[in-house]
């Protein structure tokens, strides 16, 4: 069977350091193994609508900043197929259909819609579309047979409710579709890295989040403002890093090839955690280490992400082109569908 990849992002803002140690770097990984037969990236344009259906100019607007993003980290539209989720309207076919397969108790249980229903202060309003977006997420994965989904944490009670609606078409139908497998990031630190507060998540409206197109200068400063240990006022107090902000980018960013470089007293981050613990190391000293760490890691990037915003209409020709081939895939999967369902009359 071949390995197909799909996952995707709503774009409803530039990604940030946040995504990148989650996901953008691990695809850019998976996309250089040459293990996989298909990699699709989809810019998911249509669910970010569904809770932000006033504010189309928002989404439109974050299609080719999502789109630089992926660039600028590595993604190779020649090797992996990026794609924006509207131009797809056979996605929306496929989810009419799976809807039939659903019911609403079961997306009511679903663990993340529930804990984003309460998260966006939707109560009894909750929109259709956002209520059901499971079921088209569904079907993103599932016209293109992915074998393999990418994702944080938080998506696996998609990827459960994805895998019961297959097979329950499989059974009902005939076997068409194909189980996808969630694939997590390598370590609990890349899953949840906090934003420079402290607080458990990166998110625009707390204003805690470093953007990989942000300038140097900001990014210093919110390194230098980022929350460390509270009880840590004077260099000689020892220091904790449960819970120590700066320590866990380090844990997420720092390669031991670093230290000889940016901080030669040290030769990992092991001895640089106990001297910190033991007192006598201060919080400025790590976070200018961890300022160069992380533009180690940021200033290619950022270099080539210069080079695409020169050229918008080339990067949303590469969207162009990759949502046509797209929709090529998602049409063969929609008409293998509708054979199982005995709909397709006029073959
Ligand atoms: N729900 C994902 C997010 O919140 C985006 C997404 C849309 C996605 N379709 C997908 C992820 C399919 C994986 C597979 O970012």
């Amino acid at each position: 069977m071949k390995k197909i990849i799909l996952t995707g992002d709503r774009p409803t803002g530039r990604l940030h350091v946040g995504h990148y140690v989650g996901s953008l770097r691990r695809r850019v990984e998976l996309q250089n193994s040459g293990e996989y037969d298909e990699i699709h990236i989809m810019i998911a344009d249509a669910q970010a609508l569904t809770d932000n259906a006033d504010n189309p100019e928002k989404v439109k607007n974050n299609i080719s900043e999502v789109a630089l993003d992926y660039l600028s980290c590595g993604l190779d539209p020649e090797k992996t197929n990026i794609l924006v989720q509207s131009y797809v309207s056979e996605l929306t076919e496929l989810t009419f259909y799976y809807s039939n397969l659903v019911t609403v108790s079961r997306l009511q249980r679903n663990p993340t819609v529930k804990s984003e229903i309460q998260m966006r202060g939707f109560n009894a309003s909750i929109p259709v579309g956002f209520f059901t977006y499971p079921i088209s997420q569904t079907a993103d994965i599932t016209a293109f047979k992915a074998t393999t989904v990418p994702v944080g944490e938080d998506q696996l009670p998609m990827l459960e409710q994805a895998r019961e609606i297959v097979r329950s078409f499989n059974s009902t139908y005939d076997e068409v579709l194909v189980e996808p497998k969630a694939l997590l990031p390598e370590n609990e630190i890349c899953s949840r890295l906090p934003g420079t507060d402290g607080k458990a998540k990166m998110s625009k409206s707390l204003g805690n989040c470093i953007y990989l197109a942000d300038d140097p200068e900001d990014i210093r400063k919110k390194i230098m403002s980022m929350f460390t240990d509270p009880n840590h006022i004077k260099i000689e107090d020892p220091g904790s890093l449960e819970g120590n902000t700066v320590f866990t980018y380090l844990d997420a960013f720092c390669k031991d090839e670093l230290f000889e470089e940016y901080l030669p007293e040290y030769q990992n981050l092991q001895e640089l955690k106990d001297h910190y613990t033991r007192g006598g190391l201060g919080d400025v000293k790590v976070k200018k280490f961890l300022y160069n760490v992380l533009m180690e890691e940021l200033s290619p990037i950022q270099a080539r992400r210069k080079e695409w915003e020169k050229d918008i209409p080339a990067v949303m020709e590469i969207l162009h082109q990759g949502s046509i081939a797209a929709r090529e895939v998602a049409a063969k999967t929609l008409s293998e569908v509708k054979d199982a369902m005995q709909i397709n009359y006029w073959k």
